[in-house]
């Protein structure tokens, strides 16, 4: 029987109400709790690491220990400090990517006399070595938003990297989507057992791998025009080992498939800022869309992601379409939707 534990995990702004509800998946005992913050989930469950490696939509996954302190001084006692490292050496044990050597640490004062002393008791008890910018293990420390009571809290996670840099990826293909917005944008298309997915403007084949490593889908088809990153995309697909992903070189505004040939169409469609130029948008956008309608089928959805907000909706009005879901997701920096159509 595992023993239930208290998890944090920081998700991306626009998607917290998803990765709770990807977290009480995990299993009947889990319980989450309220964080205070849109990027925060805490919450209880089963100390069960081949459950928790299947949680696609967190950033970080950490294990949350909170300690009666008034200052991160008192967490030099040696309980309080036998419970931090224990942590850590669980965290070590049980990563939930690759085995950590390192630790770095995140902290209002980190400079301080104190912390210097916390590093130093870290490192003598665990045997993994500190280093500052990029140490594997994150340990981050706060003082609990809890107003009520005087209390630190101490975040240790539970991979060397955060869980949203995938295994398979080895280029950092510049305009790639986080791995994260990807698997969200999948399931707000609401895709079925034996669809046959489209993605246009696959790029390096982060929808492509996310949509394969999910519901059992029949075809898994990519396309780009740009043959440099389809050599990205072809890696990438390697890596994950999904070789029943089909991608071509082809133009989305002229695609060579039949009419009706898919059930559902995704696309990351260059935003006009570090792919495209946003004076091209609308016609791009519109006759992508176009093509979308002629070989996607009546009653099938499409599943969009720009940051280019306004002229994805003028092409939406200019066709016409309907419009079944509308969220503003954020990823570095950039404040994307996602748009769910309806054919
Ligand atoms: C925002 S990127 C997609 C990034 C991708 N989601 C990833 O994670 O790597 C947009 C892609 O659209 C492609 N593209 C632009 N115009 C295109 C067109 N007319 N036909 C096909 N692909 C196009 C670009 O080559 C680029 O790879």
């Amino acid at each position: 029987m595992n023993s239930i534990l208290l998890f944090a995990a920081d998700c991306l702004k626009g998607t917290k109400d998803l990765a709770q509800a990807e977290i009480l998946k995990l299993g009947k005992d889990t319980q989450i709790f309220e964080s205070g913050s849109d990027e925060l989930i805490i919450f209880s469950a089963s100390e069960d690491y081949n459950k928790l490696k299947t949680l696609k939509k967190m950033v970080n996954i950490y294990y949350l220990l909170c300690f009666p302190a008034k200052g991160p001084g008192n967490l030099l006692n040696i309980k309080y400090m036998s419970e931090i490292c224990l942590h850590i050496q669980k965290a070590s044990k049980n990563s939930l990517d690759f085995k950590p050597k390192t630790f770095k640490i995140s902290a209002a004062g980190s400079d301080s006399q104190t912390f210097k002393e916390i590093i130093s008791k870290i490192t003598h008890f665990t045997g993994l070595t500190y280093d500052k910018e990029n140490g594997d293990i994150l340990l981050r420390f706060r003082k609990s938003p809890n107003k009520q009571i005087d209390a630190w809290e101490v975040f240790v996670r539970l991979s060397s990297r955060p869980l949203s840099q995938r295994n398979w990826k080895t280029k950092n293909f510049v305009g790639a989507l986080n791995p994260i917005l990807a698997n969200i944008l999948y399931d707000l298309a609401r895709p079925k057992k034996g669809d046959n997915l489209l993605n246009v403007m696959c790029g390096s084949g982060t929808i492509l791998i996310e949509a394969s490593e999910r519901k059992k889908l029949n075809r898994i088809v990519g396309i780009d025009n740009n043959e440099n990153v389809l050599k990205i995309c072809k890696e990438h697909i390697d890596n994950s080992k999904h070789s029943e992903i089909e991608i071509y070189n082809m133009d989305a505004t002229s695609l060579t498939f039949k009419d009706n040939e898919f059930d559902l169409a995704l696309s990351d469609l260059p935003w006009g800022e570090n792919i495209g130029n946003i004076k091209d948008n609308f016609k791009l956008y519109q006759d992508t869309l176009r093509e979308l309608l002629r070989v996607v089928k009546q009653e099938g959805n499409l599943g969009l992601i720009t940051q280019d907000i306004k002229n994805l909706e003028l092409v939406i009005k200019s066709l016409n379409l309907k419009v079944i879901e509308k969220r503003k997701v954020y990823q570095g920096g950039f404040y994307p939707y996602i748009v769910i159509i309806k054919i």
